[in-house]
């Protein structure tokens, strides 16, 4: 099966879990559930999932089992993006080619949306101690949920908004000294590192933890999510200049926010460059991994995908 067949699995099985989900939590103000539903159904790659997933199935497992993990993690990525689209933030208008949650439903109940779906994650997650697992994996339950919300809160993704918006402006100014530079490279790191590859690593963290994985895979995976983090995260960063629009389902927002970016601090050519190198390190980290040779190629054609995607 080639990488795009496999993420369109994970993804329809993703998109068929998720309505059930929200429908079941069945006291919610309904409004309130439609803007979940809203932004949840509009598509999206459902990559998160599906790195998750192909960890998962290294071992032997199988994704139905963990599909109320990966559907969380969606969640949390939905979320993210919600917030991530309001005027407080980066104020985008489309989004998985729709209009973004706030234009059709409001800035209070879009941020209402995404609080929920981030909370309820939480709930759908932890449930599976209960349910699809079994009672003798409750102990990986509970790791996995350590690792999503480790990556997820101020320790990670929250961190690495926070930061994307305090850059504002930073390579704007003009010609740059070699130290302003470096003070922006730096800078750029930990944003890219927490915005982006923060979740990722969650992905596959949490399919090693719900596995059992042994700690050295676990590591390597980590290792391996960080690199196609950062590469996602600088793709995007050229796909918001030079990508196509209709194809991305979202406008590109970063030269109207003046946001330091791959290639606002250091041009087209070195973004496309720095992406190719972390795709190929990446690769490497998937060698110190025991596993099934099937599972692990996925997961290479996943890293080659983060690269050479168009949206
Ligand atoms: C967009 O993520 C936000 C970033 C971290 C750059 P995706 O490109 O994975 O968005 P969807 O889920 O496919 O819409
Ligand atoms: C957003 O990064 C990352 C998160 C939502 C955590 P961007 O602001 O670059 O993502 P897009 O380009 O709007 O999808
Ligand atoms: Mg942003
Ligand atoms: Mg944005
Ligand atoms: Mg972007």
């Amino acid at each position: 099966m080639n990488v795009k067949e496999y993420l369109a699995r994970k993804a329809a099985a993703v998109d068929g879990a998720l309505p059930g989900f929200i429908n079941g939590l069945e006291t919610s103000h309904p409004k309130l559930r439609e803007a979940m539903l809203y932004s949840l159904s509009a598509g999206g790659k459902r990559l998160r999932p599906a790195l998750l997933g192909a960890v998962y199935e290294l071992y032997g497992g199988s994704f139905r089992a963990v599909l109320p993990a990966a559907c969380a993690l969606e969640m949390v990525h939905t979320y993210s993006l919600i917030h991530d689209d309001l005027p407080a933030m980066d104020d985008d208008e489309l989004r998985r080619g729709r209009p973004t949650n706030h234009k059709v439903y409001g800035e209070a109940l879009a941020i209402l949306a995404g609080d929920a779906l981030l909370t309820d994650a939480f709930f759908i997650l932890a449930s599976m101690a209960k349910t699809s697992l079994g009672k003798n994996k409750r102990g990986n339950v509970l790791k996995a949920v350590s690792v999503l919300a480790r990556h997820a809160g101020a320790c990670g993704m929250v961190s690495g908004q926070a930061a994307d918006l305090e850059a504002e402006g930073f390579a704007s100014a003009g010609k740059m000294s070699t130290a302003v530079r470096l003070k922006g490279a730096g800078l750029l790191k930990y944003i890219h590192l927490h915005k982006t590859a923060d979740l990722l690593m969650a992905s596959v963290e949490m399919g090693a933890a719900l596995a059992g994985a042994p700690d050295g895979d676990s590591r390597a995976l980590s290792a391996f999510a960080r690199k196609i983090g950062l590469c996602f995260q600088i793709s995007d960063d050229i796909l918001d200049v030079t990508g196509d629009k209709k194809k991305l389902g979202k406008n590109g927002s970063d030269l109207k926010n003046k946001k330091l970016t791959y290639v606002s601090l250091f041009g087209l050519n070195s973004a496309k460059k720095k992406a190719a190198s972390l795709m190929i390190e990446a690769k490497r980290d998937l060698r110190r991994l025991s596993g099934r040779p099937e599972k692990k190629k996925i997961l290479s054609d996943i890293a080659e995908f983060v690269y050479s995607r168009e949206k």
